[in-house]
């Protein structure tokens, strides 16, 4: 069975892809920040790698053969990326350099919609038109793997969420719910709309990846598009949770430092035809994320 790295293994999609691609059999070598944060880390084979320490991931390299690379770890909070510009430039273009060094591997990078600007939901080959510096620096990785890998495919999905286990970060949805089982009055944006990715189909999408070593760019995307109060509110539904506590406002009402496109999202078509790529309508995802049976 193939020899896979994933990167940013603590984080939340890796958390995911480590141990479903585990599940599939594939011998998956983990790296990430400090100790292991994956649950149940006795059975992971784990290692602690700076990525933007040049040698630390050159020595990674020597010791493992991989077959394929999933570059995953990225600093990923855009309000970090434009207070910390060269930091984030570090870890999201300078340890895809690094990791480009790999001889002879399928390398795949997990990129993002904020590539582009306005007017989506976007197809793989719309024009890119980053509004803030996170998307500006995975911009930058995804033309360097272009650049430096005769054998890659990269990755986009938006507005990642999923099961959240222990040790794992929680996302939008898990806000929400807290929120409102505490009966806590939210404000959640209606002006602007994604494509939600359920976590489990970007590793399913992944895994017909690497089997097939297919090469090139793919949205791994939701079929539905929302806005975060649709979410929420749909959320609250499926959770029998009181959607009168979500208050409905536009992106202005927040003093956010960074720029985020009203129309985002992303097209999946390709992927359907080409991969297969069958994610869950947005509702059946809620249900899988907390464990909900569907209503027969
Ligand atoms: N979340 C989304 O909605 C979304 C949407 C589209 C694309 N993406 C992309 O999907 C990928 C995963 O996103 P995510 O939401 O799962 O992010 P995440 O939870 O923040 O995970 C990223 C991981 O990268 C690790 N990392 C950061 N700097 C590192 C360094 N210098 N050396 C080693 N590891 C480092 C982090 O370590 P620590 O945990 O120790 O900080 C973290 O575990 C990213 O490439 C992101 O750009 C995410």
């Amino acid at each position: 069975m193939k020899k896979v790295l994933v990167t940013g293994a603590n984080g939340f999609l890796g958390q995911h892809l480590t141990c479903y691609l585990k599940s599939e059999g594939y011998n998956v070598v983990a790296t990430g920040k400090g100790a292991c944060r994956i649950q149940n880390p006795d059975t992971i084979n784990y290692e602690e790698v700076e990525l933007t320490d040049k040698a630390a991931v050159e020595q990674m390299l020597l010791k493992h053969s991989f077959d394929v690379i999933i570059h995953n770890a990225a600093l990923s909070k855009p309000d970090e990326c434009e207070n910390n510009k060269n930091e984030c430039l570090n870890i999201n273009v300078e340890s895809t350099r690094y990791l480009l060094q790999a001889a002879g591997v399928h390398f795949i990078y997990i990129s993002t919609d904020f590539i582009f600007g306005e007017n989506g939901p976007h197809a793989e080959d719309a024009e890119t038109g980053p509004l803030n510096f996170y998307g500006e620096s995975k911009l930058r990785a995804e033309r360097l793997v272009i650049e430096t890998s005769d054998r890659y495919t990269i990755v986009r999905p938006v507005f990642i969420y999923g099961h959240a286990g222990e040790g794992m970060r929680p996302t939008f949805l898990h806000w929400v719910k807290t929120s409102l089982e505490q009966q806590k009055q939210i404000k959640v944006v209606s002006d602007q709309i994604r494509t939600p990715t359920f976590a489990e189909d970007i590793c399913k999408g992944i895994s017909t990846i690497i089997a097939t070593e297919v090469t090139g760019v793919f949205n791994l995307a939701g079929k539905d598009i929302l806005s975060p109060y649709d979410m929420a509110v749909k959320t609250a539904e499926i959770l029998q949770l009181d959607s009168s506590l979500i208050h409905e406002v536009t992106a202005e009402t927040f003093a956010e430092p960074v720029r985020r496109a009203k129309r985002s999202g992303l097209k999946i078509e390709k992927a359907q035809r080409q991969l297969n790529y069958s994610p869950v309508n947005f509702e059946e995802g809620v249900r899988l994320t907390f464990g909900i049976s569907a209503v027969k």
